[in-house]
């Protein structure tokens, strides 16, 4: 339709994708086979690539598709295959419009599985260059600690020479906080973050997805983050959603993530129209794009039907994600 075309030209920028959460079924098995990984032979959701759909169409909750994501992402060993997955997504990212990605990736889920830190990123920025030169489209990458697990385990990778020497030689741009939220409120990282700022790296941290407002703030406060991923429970806290718009801070919005791991109830529920009557700034992603059902566009579209949108909301929005990007002012005004 002429509306699909219209929000399919928008100049978009993704800042919440995991590269992980791109691996689709099929380069899953693919990878699984010539790797000789074996996937767990008692879950019959890894059965087939059909049975592996089904099953992600009835996660229960963050943890539920946690499972499943780090077990899909035990099949990338080779550079080759982080290049492979983050291709992927880097031409799906095209095709949809994305003139920048500021993209999500897990050292620790890897480094635990014998991974080496140079493995990945060389995967990764073989990508990168490829995906600047063919596609025209600016990246950056987000190394993301996973916060299920000690704060001093995260801060001990953090501290990896290798992962400094990333930080130092800019490949990295900033660092975010993802994995279960519940149980593991931001103020458990504020060493780590106080040290990123430090050293001039950007820093974001997901809050408020299945956890309350009051992470939010606690992530704003203790960890001085500069965006919010996901951030939807700010509707809870109005006070809190006034400080947030009088601050400028950017949302990494996911609306089909949250309904899938059932955040909401339907889209209906997400507070887009409010966070628009608000003045709060966001942008719309996909979060892990090979799980949920669909990579922006699809994002796009949902949030349009259910929303009524109007061209002039659309500006709002993608003016919105474009300032709140990472990258220079030269590249913010070739998008504008
Ligand atoms: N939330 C937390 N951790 C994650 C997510 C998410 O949406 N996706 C991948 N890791
Ligand atoms: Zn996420």
């Amino acid at each position: 339709s002429e509306l699909h075309s219209f929000l399919k030209k928008l100049p978009k920028c993704e800042h919440h994708i995991h590269l992980e959460g791109a691996l689709a079924p099929s380069l899953l098995f693919q990878l699984a086979s010539r790797n000789e990984i074996i996937l767990p032979p008692d879950d019959d959701a890894f059965k087939s690539r059909d049975a592996l759909l089904a099953r992600y169409k009835r996660f229960l909750s963050l943890d539920d598709f946690l499972h499943y994501y780090y077990i899909g992402m035990s099949v990338l060993i080779h550079e080759d295959d982080f290049e492979a997955l983050a291709w992927d997504y880097f031409r799906h990212a095209s095709s949809d419009g994305v003139h920048h990605a500021e993209v999500f990736f897990d050292p620790q889920a890897h480094i635990s599985r014998g991974i080496s830190y140079s493995t990945i990123l060389n995967g990764f920025n073989a990508a990168r260059s490829r995906a600047q030169c063919e596609l025209g489209i600016t990246t950056e990458l987000i190394c993301c600690f996973l916060r299920h697990l000690p704060a001093s385990k995260c801060l001990a990778v953090f501290e990896q020479d290798d992962i400094q020497a990333s930080f130092a030689n800019g490949a990295i741009k900033g660092i975010g906080l993802d994995s279960s939220e519940l149980g593991f409120p931001p103020h458990l990282f504020k060493d780590m973050y106080e040290k990123a700022a430090k050293q001039g790296l950007r820093r974001t941290a997901h809050a408020g997805e299945e956890g309350p407002a009051d992470f939010i703030t606690n992530a704003l406060e203790a960890l001085g983050v500069e965006r919010i991923d996901h951030g939807i429970r700010l509707a809870d806290d109005d006070e809190l959603m006034g400080r947030v718009a009088a601050n400028g801070t950017m949302l990494t919005v996911c609306p089909l993530s949250n309904v899938v791991l059932k955040c909401v109830g339907s889209l209906e529920e997400l507070p887009i129209r409010m966070f628009l009557d608000a003045g709060i700034k966001f942008s719309i992603n996909s979060d892990d794009p090979a799980y949920f059902g669909g990579y922006v566009l699809d994002n796009y579209c949902a949030v349009h039907e259910a929303f009524d949108l109007d061209i002039g909301d659309w500006e709002r929005i993608c003016r919105s994600s474009i300032k709140g990007s990472w990258c220079n002012t030269k590249r913010k005004a070739e998008m504008i």
